[in-house]
């Protein structure tokens, strides 16, 4: 009952041609995907990725947002803006933005209230850091950044929520969890999202992050709980990210 999603997070990569020239072999490649494919290119470059998918199966996100419509806030970029790009999704609380651009849980809400409120679906990424991990917190770290992240919403809409279990240590590292290990936070997350929202917990998608590749997409995806993932380095490469797409190709 859940339709799977794999996102292409291209962080701070593209110029408008080059994303313009992603998308175009990416197109054909995707194009009978059960997935659903999502990319979320820089701002500058959102506009030229909207209009290289045009009339295929890719939808097109954000990276971010900031929590305003408008107003004096400068260098930041609004929820009615990202939807007058032709935005469906919106990335919110990615590591990055909570390690090198001081994001926390408060911000995060902020920012989740926002995208409903323009009609963007928000990916929330959540996720313990290496240390965490050791000193045996992983599960109590992520499900306060579920909690807190997750304030104030509503049961209807959080139906529509996807959320991104990405472990910090494994971001960019080569370092994947173990399918096992992932399972087990996302099961986690799914229970305190029943916690918070009874049933529609089941229908809220959970995806997996943190150096996905074509060759482990398939052990993650047969993971009971995990419904995805958010692929950052290899979504960079159209033929690489489509093996990871259509990873349930014979
Ligand atoms: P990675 O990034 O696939 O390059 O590890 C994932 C992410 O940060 O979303």
């Amino acid at each position: 009952m859940r339709r799977p999603i794999i996102a292409g997070n291209w962080k701070m990569h593209n110029t408008t041609a080059e994303a313009r020239d992603l998308v175009t072999l990416l197109r054909p490649l995707v194009g009978k995907a059960g997935a659903e494919v999502v990319v979320c290119p820089p701002f500058t470059a959102i506009a030229a990725t909207v209009n290289a998918a045009s009339g295929s199966n890719i939808s097109v996100g954000a990276q971010d947002l900031f929590w305003e419509d408008k107003g004096a806030y400068t260098g930041e970029v609004s929820g009615p803006m990202l939807r007058d790009l032709g935005c469906r999704y919106v990335i919110i609380g990615h590591s990055e933005r909570r390690q090198y651009f001081g994001e926390t849980d408060a911000t995060v809400n902020k920012k989740l209230l926002a995208a409903y409120r323009n009609k963007l679906l928000p990916i929330v990424c959540v996720g313990e850091t290496l240390a965490e991990r050791e000193a045996g917190h992983a599960l109590e770290v992520v499900g306060r950044q579920v909690r807190e992240g997750l304030k104030g919403l509503e049961p209807d809409q959080a139906r529509d929520l996807v959320v991104a279990y990405e472990p910090v240590w494994a971001i960019g590292t080569g370092r994947t969890a173990t399918a096992a290990d992932a399972q087990e936070v996302i099961a986690f997350i799914r229970r305190t999202l029943a916690e918070m929202y009874g049933e529609v917990a089941r229908a809220i998608r959970i995806q997996y992050g943190g150096s996905v590749k074509p060759g482990n997409i398939v052990e993650l995806m047969d993971q009971p709980d995990i419904d995805g993932a958010l692929v950052g380095g290899a979504s960079l490469d159209a033929v690489s990210f489509a093996a990871i797409v259509n990873y349930d190709e014979k």
